[in-house]
Formats: C-alpha cells, structure tokens, sequence
C-alpha cells in the first residue's frame, strides 16, 4: 500500500517555510507515494497551490482532514499541541524538534504513539549530509546575517577608489567558525570586506583561510564529537575574553554564531567591548536564539548602545523562505528515503540515520539524553519549573 505524506501549513508565529516543495512532491509521487497538503502551505514560501497540484500532490483545507490518514507528516517547526492532539499511534512525524526545549510536547508525543524523528539529531556522517538540516538552514542564516549587517552598517563594505577619495574596506568579525560562520564569511568576502574568523576548533582555520579570511584563534583544542565544539573551561574563557575583546574594537560589523549543542550559547561579547566599537558599527548575532553570544542581545530585538546596532534575529533561514524551503525539503526528501521503500513505509530500523534521529516510539522516549531530561521532570517537576526554558534558557541538561 502507498504511504500518504501529509504536509501541514506551519503555523509557528514568523515561520515561512514549508517542508516539502513542489519539485519535491513531484519526485515523491514519481516513487509511487501519495502526498496530501494543506492548502496554502506554501504561499509563505511563494509555491502556490496550483503548482503543488501539477506535482501531484492532493490539497486539503483543514488540518483535521489532513493528519487524520497520513503516515507520515513532515514539518518544519515542531507541532504545536493543537497539531499533536490530532495525531495518533503509529503515525511518523519528522521535523525539528528542538526536544532539549520542548519536554512536554516530546512526553505527549510519546503518550499519543507516535513515531517521532527529530532532524536536529541526524548524525553528521557523510552519508546524511544530504540530510542535514541543521546545516543547510545554517548556512542560509549565514548569508542573511551579512546583508542584515551590511544594510545596517553606515559604511560601504568594499574598498572603492572613486574620484572623490577611497574608501577603506569594513572589518568584519565572524565568531565561531561553524556552517553558518562560513557561509556569513563567503558573503561579506564576496561584498569585498576585510574578514577576520575565531573559532576553537582548529579545523576551521584551514576553512576560514581557503575563504580568503584571517583565523584568530586561541592556543586551545574545544573540537567535540560531530564537528561540534566543547564548552571552555573557565581559564580558557578568560583568555578567550582578551583575545576577543581585542579584535572587536577594531571591526565595523560583527556576525556571532558560535553554538555549543544542547547549551546555551557561549557569550563571548561583553557590553563593556561593544562600549569599545566605533558607533555606527553593528553586530548581527546569530546565537539569539539560544541566548546569544553578546550580553547585549535581547532575542528577536534589535537593540542600540553608543551608536552601536545589536541584531538578535530569531528564524533567519525563515527570511529567505525559498531556498530554506527548497534545501530543507531536499532534507527531507533524502530522509524520506530511509522510511518509504517502493512507495510503502518501511521504516530501516537498523540503519544509523533512523536510529539515531529516533526520538519517540510505541510509546516509549528512545533518545536517551530527552528521557533522562523527561525522567528529572518527572521525579522533581519544581526544579524543571525553575528551569529557564525559553529558546536560549539555560538547559544545560538539555541533549
Ligand atoms: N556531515 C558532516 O560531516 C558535517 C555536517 C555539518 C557540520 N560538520 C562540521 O561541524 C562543524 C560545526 O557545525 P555547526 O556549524 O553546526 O556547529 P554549531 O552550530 O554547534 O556551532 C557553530 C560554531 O561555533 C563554534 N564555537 C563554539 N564555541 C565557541 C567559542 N567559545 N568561540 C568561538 N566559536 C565557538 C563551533 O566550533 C562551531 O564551529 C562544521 O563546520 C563542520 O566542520 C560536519
């Protein structure tokens, strides 16, 4: 039997994107699997209805008539609890779950029976690249950081020689070399600025260099497993701080996007070194979400102190919803892959990839960092209260 992939309308506040595209419906129904989709789903996105109609897919008007048969629903946001209500056992659902933030709704999807993938824990081998979320919304956050920077900044980013004199290119810093921080790098080095990159992984200085950009780095190894990075300690911190402090005086705008997984982000900038930048200079920080990496950052605000502009942008890849579409409904495609065998769902139970997104099934929390989380709540619901859990809380224990 053919599995139904049902595509909801997002219905997070901001969110634009949408998780399957119509050039990847088309190829879904050319593998023999049905595909049904909320109407206007993609309007968000600027993929009509009638074009997801010529790809095959079937529109529906409510959300009710959607989830009710799918097998499978794929998402971009995690479900509201309205959307959760509407499923039931046995269904697959794939999307970012952000479950270090989202405890209670990863508890009632494991009540309802469903079988949830989260696509932040697809593993960082080679072979799901071409399913790695994180990274392809990442590296869109990256490009539209520098444009926010360079529309913010009161300066040209290229040198020019004009008859009126030349301008001096801008310094950029990028913090934290990562997808997003090379993608921000590419940019403003195709803009023409002068770009400086820190990072604590030492591999990033080969990647930071092949951009034409200058690595500033501590004498320090913070590499962790996945390409991710460790949290420092507090004397590496403290040298972090002066080599930092540093640099930032001297840059015209800043782009942060230094993450530790499962932590709140890293601050790195303090308000006494943003006191230090020349007004009109600016700072885009990536980070906002989970907290920021400069003191001054007040997510989803763009705030100003001595003439300098702190963006804390919330959802950036949302600002650019076509090709975050486009790429994250190739994730998902690929990822669909391992699910849907000759058109039916046949889960590969033992491959790496499901088994290590696998968040909820039969009932049960499988990832193992979310149930310990889950079993803390349990045991002492007051101190998860006290738990700071807004996107960028302090949930240190989070996965
Ligand atoms: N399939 C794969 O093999 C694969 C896929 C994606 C990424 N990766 C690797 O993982 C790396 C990082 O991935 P990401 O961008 O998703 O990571 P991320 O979003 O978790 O972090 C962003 C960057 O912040 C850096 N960082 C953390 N603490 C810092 C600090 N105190 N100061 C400065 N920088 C700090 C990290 O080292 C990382 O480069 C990539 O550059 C790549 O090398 C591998």
């Amino acid at each position: 039997m053919s599995a139904r992939v049902a595509v909801p309308k997002e219905v997070t506040a901001g969110e634009r994107r949408v998780a399957l595209v119509p050039a990847t419906v088309a190829k879904l129904t050319g593998r023999g699997v049905e595909v049904v989709i909320a109407a206007g789903a993609g309007a968000g996105s600027f993929f009509p209805d009638d074009e997801y109609a010529a790809s095959g897919a079937r529109l529906v008007e409510t959300a009710a008539e959607l989830l009710r048969d799918a097998d499978v629903i794929v998402k971009v946001q995690p479900p509201v609890p309205e959307e959760t209500e509407l499923l039931h056992a046995g269904q697959v659902l794939v999307c970012f779950m952000d479950p270090g933030h989202g405890l209670e709704r990863v508890a009632a999807l494991r009540d309802r029976g469903v079988t949830a993938f989260a696509l932040e824990l697809v593993p960082r081998i080679t072979r799901a690249q071409s399913m790695d979320a994180l990274s392809s919304q990442a590296s869109i956050a990256g490009y539209r950081a520098v444009l926010m920077a360079a529309s913010g900044l009161g300066r040209f980013f290229p040198m020019l020689t004009t008859p009126a004199g030349t301008i001096r290119p801008a310094r950029v810093l990028v913090l934290g070399a990562g997808v997003a921080g090379l993608q921000a790098i590419a940019t403003a080095r195709r803009l023409g600025a002068m770009v400086s990159a820190y990072d604590v992984r030492p591999a990033a200085r080969e990647q930071v260099e092949s951009l034409g950009a200058k690595f500033v780095s501590l004498d320090l190894d913070a590499s962790a497993s996945g390409g991710y990075a460790r949290a420092l300690t507090a004397d590496e911190q403290e040298r972090q701080s002066a080599l930092v402090g540093e640099h930032v005086a001297g840059s015209d705008a800043i782009v942060t996007t230094a993450a530790i997984p499962g932590r709140r982000a890293p601050v790195l900038i303090t308000e006494e070194m943003v006191g230090r930048m020349r007004p009109g200079s600016v700072l885009v920080d990536l980070a906002a979400e989970s907290g920021g990496n400069c003191e001054l950052t007040r997510p989803g605000e763009t705030v100003e102190r001595g003439g300098v502009t702190v963006f804390g942008p919330l959802n950036v890849p949302s600002l650019l919803p076509v090709n975050a579409s486009e790429t994250y409904a190739r994730n998902i495609l690929d990822f669909l892959g391992l699910l849907i065998d000759d058109g039916a769902l046949a889960p590969r139970w033992d491959d790496e990839i499901v088994t290590a997104s696998l968040l909820t099934r039969d009932g049960v929390v499988v990832h193992e960092p979310t149930r310990a989380a889950l079993d803390e709540f349990a045991v002492a619901p007051a101190k998860h209260h006290e738990r700071d859990d807004r996107p960028g809380g302090d949930a240190k224990e989070a996965p």
